[in-house]
């Protein structure tokens, strides 16, 4: 029976509602975070929950700190069944006002981070023939204006989870990826970007969203139970995807719509 589940970015958010949506299930939980009272506050909520689990700083960064963390469900809970790759961070900006270093920031956390806990976490996933879940965004579909840097890390996530579908077959271990839209967490805390009135832009979209991060993890448990390797929470993003499938002009036209749109408001702001 599988029972035991890594999480990395679990001290809020969406990694919060998944631990919760899993420890209801009596699941043992691995539970990473560079925010350390987030994860106190995690497992707190995971033990009420029914659940139970560990805790360890973990930055995904750091490829012998998630090493270290495979290293740890080792020895506490024998290997690991579900490895989710969620830790993230928000970035904003026109490309032409983008520096390397925020280029590099972003490709490091939301790219990389998921490239290394993969990696980390490969040799126990090969024993238990486990799942990988990685946590990407509508973002790598749609390539919306003024976050290239966000979207080229968040397909780099699509398309990392695409050649792990077809690489790891022969070892039956699983892949998902979730691409939600936008969602009220605290992503934007982490917001970094050229243009502070962005923030704020961004902001209301996760306002605007008509589901939570609790509905996303309900989601993404029922999905995952079916066996769908792409998962797209909001009802409004598999609409736009369909489109875009069927007619990829109109999304490019759409997105240099807004993009217009945003630059105009930028410049009377
Ligand atoms: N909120 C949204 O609208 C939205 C939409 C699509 C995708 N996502 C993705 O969902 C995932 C979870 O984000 P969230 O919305 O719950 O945001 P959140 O900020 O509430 O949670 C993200 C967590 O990741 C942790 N983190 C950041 N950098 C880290 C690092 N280097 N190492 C380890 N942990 C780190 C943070 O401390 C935080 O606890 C992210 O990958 C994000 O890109 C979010």
């Amino acid at each position: 029976m599988q029972n035991r589940m890594m999480i990395t970015g679990a001290g809020s958010g969406l990694g919060r509602e998944i631990a919760l949506r899993w420890a209801r299930e009596g699941w043992r939980l691995a539970l990473s975070d560079v925010n350390e009272p987030g994860l106190a506050e995690t497992l707190k909520l995971v033990r009420a929950a029914g659940g139970d689990g560990f805790t360890l700083r973990c930055d995904v960064r750091d490829y012998s700190q998630l090493t270290a963390l495979a290293q740890a469900c080792e020895e506490k809970f024998d290997g690991i069944d579900v490895i989710v790759n969620n830790a993230g961070v928000a970035a904003g900006g026109f490309f032409a006002d983008l520096s390397l270093e925020d280029w590099d920031w972003q490709i490091s956390i939301n790219l990389m981070g998921v490239v290394k806990g993969c990696k980390a976490f490969l040799p126990l996933l090969e024993r238990s023939k486990g799942k990988i879940v990685n946590i990407a965004s509508m973002a790598a579909l749609m390539q919306g204006p003024a976050m290239s840097n966000y979207n080229v890390a968040k397909a780099g996530v699509v398309a990392l989870s695409e050649s792990l579908l077809a690489e790891l077959k022969m070892q039956e271990i699983g892949v998902h990826v979730v691409c939600p839209s936008f969602f009220q967490t605290n992503l934007l805390d982490s917001f970094r970007g050229p243009t502070p009135a962005m923030k704020a832009q961004v902001g209301k979209l996760l306002e605007n969203s008509p589901i939570s991060a609790a509905d996303i993890a309900q989601y993404m448990y029922e999905a995952i139970t079916k066996g769908e390797f792409m998962i797209l929470p909001h009802e409004q993003g598999r609409a736009a995807w369909a489109l875009k499938q069927r007619n990829p002009q109109a999304l490019y036209d759409e997105m240099a719509a807004m993009a217009d749109r945003m630059r105009s408001k930028s410049r009377s702001e």
